[in-house]
């Protein structure tokens, strides 16, 4: 189902075609009545109950588990993507000559920690290249059959952050299997936007900031670990995580059992007063849009913007897009600064290598799309 325009719950100027949610997203007019009393609150410790480091983060987990079709049981909250795939490479045990693998330009959160976990123990990184007329999936199972089926680690997003090309994970996640190996998602780019479920995938481990596709506030992110996992070595030590730790008296009869699930991999300071409301609120309204929708009325916002871009000669960089995120090339040499260019007409977009990645929501609208009309003659000249 298209959605309406959601622009009227959002503060936007009329001047602003903001195109730029894979950089971060705005937050609804709701979110700041929610963290502005949140904020007041926390002004205020004597309205802060014992109970209240327990209850907000809860429902956050509870929220985060129904969006990928999971138990709470299995959910962390975390502060950043980085953060969780350091739980899952810290809980990694290669033995020499095994491999990780990631994608070509894979976001360097997804990376760098399998950089020092292959050095640590003697693994490789293996880096899966598209070669021309490939896709993702391709480029993975043939660089995991080149390397013989050493690959224990597939360290992969939904789609390609820089462009939106997707990766078919339900065609890797059968090899995963086969191989005995480990699946780390860093759905980042992708959750919020595009329809995604655990179910048939089995992933070890997913990974999600909240501050793009999913509108929670900088700094509260999410993790998901499957039950072998459960027994894993958290990063940090804190006392919140014990058995017990309602009991605000006794924190120093050290307790060597930690809460339940995944509880013991939730970041230390959990209880973000200020924030958690905001990210309960941001997931209360991705369900009240339902994420099928989201992405069907994204696909068609962004099939408009690629007719504009197209009369300038500018094609898709990968051949094939993600519902919500696609990264357009000019054919001819573009502007120096054309992403200067468009923002000084009101138009805000990244560029990433060489392609213009394009990333709407739900309040873009049919008069921001006339700006970026305007905007891309008053850039490029007419067509
Ligand atoms: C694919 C992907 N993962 C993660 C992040 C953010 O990582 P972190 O939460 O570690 O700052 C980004 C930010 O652009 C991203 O594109």
């Amino acid at each position: 189902m298209i959605i309406a325009s959601q622009r009227d719950k959002f503060s936007m100027p009329r001047d602003l075609c903001y195109l730029n949610a894979a950089y971060m997203t705005p937050q609804t007019l709701a979110m700041q009545e929610i963290g502005a009393e949140a904020v007041a609150r926390r002004a205020r410790p004597w309205r802060i109950s014992e109970a209240d480091f327990f209850s907000d983060v809860e429902r956050l987990r509870a929220a985060f588990a129904r969006l990928i079709g999971a138990s709470a049981e299995n959910v962390a909250i975390i502060p950043a993507a980085s953060y969780g795939i350091a739980v899952a490479a810290r809980n990694m045990k290669l033995e020499p000559g095994q491999a990780i693998l990631v994608l070509g330009q894979q976001f360097p959160s997804n990376v760098y920690s399998w950089m020092r976990l292959a050095e640590e123990q003697g693994a490789e990184l293996l880096v899966a290249k598209r070669r021309a007329g490939e896709d993702w999936a391709e480029a993975v199972i043939r660089t995991t059959n080149e390397a013989a089926g050493r690959v224990q680690v597939f360290a992969l997003p939904q789609v390609h952050w820089s462009d939106g090309a997707p990766v078919d994970l339900h065609r890797i996640a059968g090899l995963v299997g086969d191989l005995g190996a480990q699946l780390v998602l860093d759905v980042t780019q992708s959750l919020g936007a595009v329809p995604f479920d655990i179910d048939g995938l089995n992933p070890d481990y997913v990974i999600a900031a909240g501050y793009k596709w999913l509108f929670c506030p900088y700094g509260i992110s999410f993790l998901y670990l499957a039950e072998p996992h459960f027994e894993g070595v958290p990063l940090e030590e804190n006392w919140i995580n014990r058995m017990g730790s309602e009991d605000f008296a006794g924190p120093v009869d050290y307790e060597p059992r930690y809460l339940p699930g995944a509880r013991r991999f939730d970041m230390g300071e959990r209880a973000q007063f200020g924030q958690l409301p905001m990210a309960i609120e941001a997931l209360r309204q991705i369900d009240e849009w339902g994420v099928q929708n989201i992405a069907e009325t994204l696909a068609a916002t962004n099939r408009e913007i690629a007719d504009l871009f197209a009369a300038y000669g500018f094609v898709a960089a990968t051949g094939q897009g993600s519902p919500h995120l696609m990264g357009l090339v000019a054919d001819q040499e573009p502007p120096a600064d054309l992403v200067g260019g468009l923002a000084g007409a009101g138009v805000k977009l990244s560029l990433r290598g060489r392609a213009v990645r394009i990333a709407p929501h739900l309040y873009n609208d049919a008069e921001d799309l006339e700006l970026l009309g305007r905007a891309l003659e008053a850039t490029l000249g007419r067509p």
